[in-house]
Order: C-alpha cells, then structure tokens, then sequence
C-alpha cells in the first residue's frame, strides 16, 4: 500500500531537484508501487527550450530503468515557480501518456494526486487519458 501523505511528501522533496532555469517553473513527481516502494523525478529543461523533460516523465524512465514494470498504483505531482506551490499541476498531455504504459504493462489504474498550495485533486489515470493507446493496441 502507498500512503498517500508520504508519497505527496516525495513528489515536493523531488521539486527541489528540479532544473528549471528557463520556464522556473519547477515540478516533481512521485511514483508509487503495491510494494509501498517510491520513485521521484523532477523536471529538466534545456538551452533548446522544446527539449524539456517533464517530471513525471524522468520518473517513468527512471523507474524502468530500475527494473520496474508493474503495480504502479499511485502518482502524486506538484511544483510552481520556483517551486513555489500555487494551483495543482496535472500532467501534462505526453506524461499522460508516459504514465499509462507503465500502468498498462502491470494493469493497474493508478490514483494521481495533483498538489497545490491549498488544494488536492485526485483522479484516476484512466481519467485523465480516456480510451487510451497502449501496449495492447498494437496488438
Ligand atoms: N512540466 C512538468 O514537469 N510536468 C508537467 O506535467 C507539466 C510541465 C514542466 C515542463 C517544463 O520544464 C515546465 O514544467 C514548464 O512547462
């Protein structure tokens, strides 16, 4: 199980990580496994501005990289300027889709939790990217 209180915790350490000079807006990102283990990214941007690496992108990779292809079950993100907290930040249209093929290879529907300074919205990933494209869909 993944408490939910902790894995936000690791999302907020993870801003601090950020390499945001360009847009300050830095993120983090935490994924969250059945096993209660926890994986952190941060945004990393680039001089060629469209190179940016979003948060929870870095965090697919790095989870995947650890071996990790399965019982994704929660993911919290969050950031402002300068790391700053403001309103919730909810992945963006590419991570949605990063984050679904983990989540499809071990077939879960993972909870995401979208910080901000006063607010929490939570949501399901199946939600946020309906009738999604996966590793099934290649048949
Ligand atoms: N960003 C993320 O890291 N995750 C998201 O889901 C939204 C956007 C980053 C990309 C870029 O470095 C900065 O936030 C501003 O767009």
């Amino acid at each position: 199980m993944i408490d939910r209180d902790t894995l936000i915790a690791a999302a907020k350490e993870a801003v601090s990580r950020a390499y945001a000079p360009y847009s300050r807006f830095q993120v983090g990102a935490a994924l969250g496994f059945a096993d209660g283990n926890i994986v952190t990214g941060a945004n990393v941007e680039n001089a060629s501005y469209g190179l940016a690496l979003c948060a929870e992108t870095a965090a697919v990779a790095r989870a995947m990289n650890d071996g990790k292809r399965s019982d994704l079950v929660a993911i919290a993100v969050t950031g402002g300027i300068e790391g700053v907290l403001g309103d919730p930040v909810t992945p963006c249209g590419r991570c949605r889709q990063v984050l679904s093929e983990l989540a499809q290879l071990g077939q879960t529907d993972p909870l995401v939790w979208c910080v901000g300074s006063h607010s929490i919205s939570e949501h399901r990933l199946s939600d946020l990217l309906p009738h999604a494209f996966g590793p099934a869909s290649l048949g």
